[in-house]
């Protein structure tokens, strides 16, 4: 899906890797895709590849780059490092080097050095240490991208941002259907959903790293900030919750987000509910042992819930996201599709039941 979504904001060269996509461009597709993509979580540009047996060879590659090309030296910076199969003890100190390497880069040049912030950085620089091969990135995102200044209410459990945004392009909602979210929290799948429909940027609201870069251009920045259009879609969204916090948080994000008019709340269980309308795509997120919920909760909603979509929701396609594997069995109802996602380092499915009255019965 990232790779379509990055081809679509005119990457080039766009190809799925391990953990992510790849693509080229130039500056003006940098700033496009940190504005538009719904689903990435950071744009880092690749600057320097190498091979490494130990710390002072990371120290040498480091060096080796221009980096008062890339940044001043009043610009702060953090590097952080990732590994896999790396042969070096310790990361901490692999971390240390490229520091001081970039550090003495500056010194040696201008006499002076830039600080340090780790906690909120001008420039993040990240190197990741694969085998013996060595790759330094320049983060273009700066905060992640899954961080769109929306969200002021906190509810349990949230999902990412761009998570609930794949997940509802994973349904294949289209903005003339109703959409359902009868366990909404801070009705985070709702919010991109809307943002979705109506052609808002993810990155409106937001800063990005790029901005501190020395080969930033304003102009063309401008110009992808106003590709920005605006649809007035109709849209008919429908978020439940039976926690009044929760629902609380939703509102406070829903009008933050500027969709609350859109957007039908209420306080309701959704072993309960009706249907908000004949036919529509219903999305939830119940809570999972390893957040909220105990296993044998959960394990006496399921069938439950499965009982009140067979009963209410005929015409509906519904959707469950969760880490609990054991879902579809427990909730006697045949899926129509599964597809892995991963939640961090959480292992999930989203499920899809279509609901016709009376058939699919386990
Ligand atoms: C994992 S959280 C959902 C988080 C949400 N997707 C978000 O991103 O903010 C699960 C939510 O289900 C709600 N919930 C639990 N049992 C429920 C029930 N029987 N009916 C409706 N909501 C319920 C909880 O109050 C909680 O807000």
């Amino acid at each position: 899906m990232l790779v379509q979504e990055i081809n679509s904001l005119k990457g080039e060269k766009t190809t799925a890797v391990p953990g992510g996509v790849s693509f080229s461009g130039d500056w003006s597709t940098c700033y496009r895709v940190n504005f538009w993509s719904r689903i990435a979580s950071r744009v880092l540009w690749r600057i320097a590849s190498f091979d490494y047996k130990s710390e002072q060879d990371l120290y040498a590659a480091a060096k080796a780059v221009d980096w008062l090309r890339h940044f001043k030296v009043e610009r702060t910076l953090r590097v952080n490092v990732t590994a896999q199969k790396s042969p070096l003890k310790s990361l901490e100190f692999a971390t240390l080097r490229i520091k001081d390497a970039i550090c003495d880069r500056f010194r040696d040049q201008l006499g002076r050095r830039p600080d340090v912030d780790r906690a909120d950085p001008d420039v993040r620089i990240h190197a990741f240490l694969e085998g013996a091969r060595g790759t330094l990135y320049l983060d273009t995102s700066g905060e992640p991208l899954f961080k769109r200044g929306w969200r002021h209410g906190v509810a349990d459990a949230p999902l990412r941002e761009n998570l609930a945004a794949g997940i509802i392009m994973l349904t294949g909602w289209q903005p003339d259907q109703p959409l359902l979210d009868p366990m909404c929290g801070g009705a985070t799948l709702l919010v991109e959903a809307a943002a979705m429909a109506r052609g808002r940027a993810p990155g409106a609201r937001r800063s990005f790293g790029f901005e501190k870069l020395s080969l930033f251009d304003p102009a063309s920045w401008q110009k992808v900030r106003k590709e920005e259009g605006q649809k007035q879609p109709n849209l008919q969204l429908f978020g439940s919750d039976t926690d009044p916090k929760a629902l609380n948080a939703a509102r406070r994000n829903l009008a933050e987000a500027g969709i609350e008019r859109w957007v039908q709340l209420e306080r309701s269980d959704v072993l309960e509910r009706a249907a908000p309308a004949p036919a529509g795509v219903m999305v939830a997120n119940p809570p999972y042992g390893e957040r909220i919920g105990s296993p044998e909760e959960l394990a006496r909603f399921y069938p439950k819930l499965g009982d009140a979509l067979k009963q209410r929701f005929a015409g509906w396609r519904c959707y469950i996201f969760t880490a609990d594997l054991r879902l579809p069995k427990l909730i006697r109802l045949q899926p129509s599709a599964r597809t892995p996602l991963w939640n961090g380092a959480l292992e999930c499915r989203l499920y899809e039941f279509r609901i016709v009255s009376g058939s699919h019965r386990r």
